[in-house]
């Protein structure tokens, strides 16, 4: 296989938790190798789509700039930037706009849920958020997009535009595949282990946070929901265990059946204590690089600019394409 151009998108938000921090933050790091390149944009024109604070959101983006960063992502290695220092994303929307189909976009779940949720205004940007996420990608001509199983339906919706594009005006774009990570995909909540662990569904206690301190963490995983057995092994009765086994694997690197064999035997209790020393020793360093990092925002700054600028160049050259394309300005 050729090398792929990767390219995801995250949102603005300090409160990144564990299935983020597996299922996303690590992938990306994985992913900074393989890309050629690895293009990750923290996407604060998403974030207005629904009800937010102008100041709180300048601090989320700088919480998760300095997480990505903790985590290892390296931008000597990848392409990081704040999605609205690129303006070619803004406007390649609207040119989307025209081969989007608004019944494909009345059909989005997401949509559904989140203007269900909206409390004073279902705005037009929570509408149009997948044409802007489908110009995310595009503008690129990224190969891979690697996001959680919740997006599924909105890369199906950025192929159906690419594939329309280059219908109507020509081979132009290129048309991106699906990536879901196997693992990070199942991280679930500690108190209701039969839904995902999440910022806005889930329950506090059973969500570990990416920033928790040491002594959170126990706290939150000494009260974790089991089943009434005694046995460390996954089953489809055991969704509390099997979240933990799952948890374990993953912060050790190591398989499930080496985590089951290791605590045949053992009770409850000190697995639970197990998986909670394993998730501090995947976070720790994390937390402490970020502690580190956040208060210079003139690094911040720095290192988005440069991001920024890199995108530029490939997003500009795309639109240029495209414009060209659809007949758009000058020949
Ligand atoms: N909608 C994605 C999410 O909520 C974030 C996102 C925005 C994204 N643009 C993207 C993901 C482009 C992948 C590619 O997780």
């Amino acid at each position: 296989m050729s090398t792929p151009i990767i390219f995801s998108g995250i949102q603005p938000t300090g409160r990144k938790h564990l299935g983020n921090f597996i299922g996303a933050v690590q992938q990306y790091v994985e992913g900074q190798d393989r890309g050629e390149p690895a293009i990750f944009c923290i996407v604060d024109l998403h974030a207005i789509s629904v009800a937010y604070e102008p100041a709180e959101l300048r601090e989320c983006l700088y919480d998760t700039t300095a997480i990505l960063l903790a985590a290892g992502l390296d931008p000597e290695r990848c392409i990081l930037f704040r999605q609205s220092d690129v303006r070619e994303h803004t406007e390649l929307t609207w040119l989307l706009s025209a081969v989007t189909s608004h019944g494909d976009l009345n059909r989005m779940h997401q949509f559904k849920d989140k203007s269900a949720r909206q409390r004073e205004l279902v705005s037009a940007a929570l509408f149009f958020y997948p044409v802007l996420m489908a110009s995310d990608v595009l503008a690129y001509r990224a190969t891979e997009v690697p996001v959680g199983d919740d997006q599924r339906q909105h890369v199906e919706l950025m192929r159906e535009i690419g594939r329309r594009f280059n219908e109507r005006f020509g081979e132009t774009l290129v048309v991106p595949e699906l990536k879901i990570p196997e693992v990070g995909a199942r991280i679930m909540d500690l108190q209701e282990p039969e839904r995902k662990m999440s910022t806005t569904g889930g329950t506090e206690a059973g969500t570990v946070y990416v920033l928790d301190e040491p002594g959170t963490i126990r706290k939150k995983l000494a009260s974790a929901v089991t089943d009434s057995g005694r046995e460390v092994v996954r089953g489809p009765d055991k969704a509390g265990i099997t979240n933990l086994i799952d948890i374990l694997a993953v912060a050790r690197g190591v398989d499930q059946a080496e985590i089951e064999l290791e605590f045949d035997g053992a009770g409850y209790g000190e697995f639970k204590k197990a998986v909670a020393e394993g998730v501090i020793e995947l976070l720790a360093p994390v937390r402490e690089r970020y502690a580190e990092l956040r208060p210079d925002q003139a690094a911040l700054e720095t290192a988005l600019a440069a991001g920024a600028e890199k995108a530029r160049a490939i997003a500009a050259a795309t639109l240029a394409d495209v414009r060209h394309a659809m007949g758009i300005g000058p020949k």
